[in-house]
């Protein structure tokens, strides 16, 4: 992969998963002037010594910061989820991303403008190495999607949740395209992580991979859109 992916990229859920996958990968495919904050619920716990021990090898590149908000229950079916559950997940899912981008929004500005410079101030094209938003979406949030596979997975909180996060993205494109900041929602396959489950047939590191191989080719077209890791586009 070309090093069309840098600077200052903050990414969420570290201590496990696709998020700290996502570092270690990024680490390989970024450049020693870029840096990566690598934020995590609990820094200092059991389920955090990988990211620590990703941090301590890479200690001029890697920042982790504490950075939380709700318990998830966002998988408990129609008979398990309550009012309480659903706002939980919309919590998670909706209101950290937006609280999120919101508040760095300033940085997000501020970058995107810098590359303008650059280029002599003539504005020029969006891209996750000039100022971008990814939220990590699903295919289980596609309403025209749902008919296909409600069965193997009924699960309301979290389907509506991002079938929301792929609203917000929608209009954070739309709100932030005059600051030539992209928002587009990638969904990460079914991937074989606690989430996933052991049966799912993608690794994380392919499916970061292929997220990193998007994300470094997104432009103007692709915000306000979601794709999977692939880069093929999914339905609303
Ligand atoms: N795996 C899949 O098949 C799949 C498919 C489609 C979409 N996705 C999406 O991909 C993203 C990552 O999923 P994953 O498979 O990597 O899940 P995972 O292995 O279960 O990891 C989830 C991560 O999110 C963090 N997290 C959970 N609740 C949090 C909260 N309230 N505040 C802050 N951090 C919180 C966890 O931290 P703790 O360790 O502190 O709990 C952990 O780092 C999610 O948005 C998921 O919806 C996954």
């Amino acid at each position: 992969m070309s090093r069309k992916l840098g600077g200052n990229i903050l990414v969420t859920g570290t201590n496990r998963g696709l998020g700290l996958e996502l570092v270690r990968q990024l680490i390989q495919v970024t450049s020693n002037k870029d840096h990566i904050y690598a934020c995590c619920r609990e820094p200092e716990g059991s389920g955090a010594e990988a990211l620590r021990e990703l941090a301590n090898e890479n200690p001029k590149r890697i920042t982790v910061i504490k950075l939380g908000i709700n318990k998830l229950h966002g998988s408990a079916p129609l008979s398990a989820t309550g009012g309480c559950g659903m706002m939980e997940v919309y919590q998670v899912n909706v209101v950290g991303p937006f609280l999120l981008a919101k508040h760095l929004l300033p940085h997000l500005k501020r970058a995107a403008e810098q590359m303008s410079l650059k280029h002599g101030g003539q504005g020029g094209h969006m891209s996750c190495r000039r100022s971008a938003i990814i939220n990590i979406s699903s295919l289980l949030g596609s309403i025209e999607k749902c008919p296909e596979n409600f069965h193997i997975a009924p699960m309301y909180a979290y389907r509506t949740s991002k079938a929301a996060l792929n609203m917000m993205t929608r209009c954070q494109a739309e709100d932030f395209r005059e600051h030539h900041i992209l928002a587009t929602a990638i969904h990460p396959g079914w991937v074989q992580t606690d989430m996933g489950g052991k049966e799912a047939p993608l690794t994380s590191q392919d499916s970061v991979q292929g997220m990193l191989s998007v994300m470094s080719s997104l432009s103007d077209k692709d915000s306000g859109n979601h794709l999977d890791w692939q880069g093929n586009s999914i339905p609303w």
